[in-house]
């Protein structure tokens, strides 16, 4: 690994140069010099977050301020945890803010969750049979917000993997219908590819307002968008 000097200026690039080593692809190094070089990667270490998918949630929040003190957040595809750690501190589930309503935060992934101060986790994947009431059984009530930043694994075949992240959009999206309290709010990661339209018109049904985001930190050469629902009709 080295630090790049820019030509000419004396000034130091402090882009972060990965070399190749031998039986690492040139696909890993790729990934690992972005890594290294990407703003986010470097703020979400030092502001603790457990990856750089928090700065998402936490600029779509900015924009429709729907995590709220007091609010109940469902989390879906949760793992690691980024997005559980800013609905914690901003929904005020640990009561850290005197005078201000305590919120709740569920997050259920496939993957085992390292546990999150504040959130209640569960593993769980979402496409099987009864997920849903597993989610409701734990949540206990409605909610506020149903969030989701759920994305399978890549196929490597653009088109599966933006009809597979369309079918878990849409299965967080009746999870919000049944849970969500008017007034409710909907986020979903979605792939431009163009099956969302249905998805969109089913959402448009149901709330007042369906706009498609993308956020600063979703990486641009990604086709991750965010399809954000306000105003549940109940
Ligand atoms: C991009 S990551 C989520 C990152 C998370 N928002 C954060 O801030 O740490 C996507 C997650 O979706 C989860 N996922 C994919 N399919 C799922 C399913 N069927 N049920 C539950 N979780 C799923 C994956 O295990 C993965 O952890």
């Amino acid at each position: 690994m080295s630090t790049k000097k820019s030509s000419g200026r004396g000034q130091r690039d402090l882009r972060v140069k990965v070399k190749s080593a031998r039986g690492r692809k040139l696909s890993s190094t790729l990934w690992l010099e972005r890594q290294l070089n990407d703003p986010y990667v470097k703020r979400a270490r030092e502001e603790g977050y457990r990856g750089r998918a928090a700065f998402k949630i936490l600029e779509l929040d900015e924009k429709f301020r729907f995590l709220v003190p007091g609010a109940r957040v469902v989390d879906l595809g949760c793992a690691p945890g980024g997005w559980c750690q800013v609905a914690v501190k901003r929904v005020n589930a640990l009561g850290e803010k005197s005078g201000k309503k305590i919120g709740t935060v569920l997050g259920v992934d496939l993957q085992e969750v390292e546990p999150i101060a504040g959130a209640e986790t569960h593993q769980l994947d979402f496409m099987e049979d009864d997920a849903d009431q597993k989610v409701k059984d734990w949540l206990g009530g409605e909610a506020d917000v149903v969030m989701s930043d759920m994305a399978a694994a890549s196929s490597g075949h653009k088109q599966t993997d933006h009809l597979r992240i369309i079918a878990l959009c849409e299965a967080a999206a009746y999870l919000a219908f049944d849970v969500l309290t008017p007034g409710g709010t909907f986020v979903a990661k979605v792939l431009a590819g163009g099956a969302e339209g249905d998805l969109q018109k089913l959402l448009k049904q149901k709330f007042e307002k369906v706009v498609n985001v993308k956020p600063p930190a979703s990486r641009s050469d990604s086709s991750e968008k965010f399809v954000v629902a306000t105003g549940f009709r109940g």
